[in-house]
């Protein structure tokens, strides 16, 4: 790639980058996962004193879960963004060995395997914030970022400053 091709890509990556952060700080989250979380956990895991102290508001996940430890098993994550699948909310939602306490919902009728696995790709499709600087930091390494690292990263570098130009 030429000298002009590389910086074009710099200048795009630059201009990309607020639209691509907006959407890494906020994730949508699918309507159907909305509704389970509202109607099948909401009932203890909201208000001021929540089960386990954690709410499961939808409105606040996944910030309010991602990276936390459990309570119960304060070596997992309730939210793993480094490794979604190990998350501990799937593992109490699946009644996985391991895990400390009961199965969730509590003294409920269990989420299906299909529900649970869509709470499993909502999951692993939020780009965890280390990794997308990570990635960005790479990209200026190596000098040539591409395309597909510029939609995924948040347009931020290790220490959150915006990616600058490079000079030359
Ligand atoms: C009837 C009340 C109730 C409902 C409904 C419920 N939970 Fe819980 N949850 C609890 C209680 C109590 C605990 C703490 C004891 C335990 O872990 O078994 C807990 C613990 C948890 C933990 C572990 C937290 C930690 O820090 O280790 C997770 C994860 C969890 N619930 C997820 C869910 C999800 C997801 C739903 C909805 C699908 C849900 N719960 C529905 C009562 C409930």
């Amino acid at each position: 790639m030429g000298r002009s091709k590389a910086r074009f890509a710099v200048i795009v990556m630059a201009l990309a980058a607020p639209l691509v952060g907006a959407r890494t700080a906020s994730p949508t989250m699918p309507a159907s996962i909305r509704k389970i979380f509202i109607s099948r956990c909401m009932g203890c895991h909201a208000g001021a004193s929540p089960a386990a102290g954690m709410s499961l508001d939808p409105d606040r996940l996944p910030a309010s879960i991602q990276d936390k430890p459990s309570s119960g098993k304060p070596d997992l994550k309730i939210f793993d963004s480094a490794t979604p699948e190990k998350s501990y909310i799937l593992m109490k939602l699946r009644g996985a060995a391991g895990i400390a306490g009961s199965r969730m919902p509590l003294r409920a009728k269990k989420l299906s395997e299909a529900d649970i696995q869509t709470i499993a790709d909502w999951l692993a499709g939020i780009k965890p914030r280390d990794a997308a600087a990570a990635e960005a930091k790479k990209a200026r390494q190596t000098g040539l970022p591409k395309l597909d690292h510029v939609q995924s990263s948040d347009g931020r570098d290790d220490r959150g400053q915006p990616i600058p130009r490079r000079a030359g």
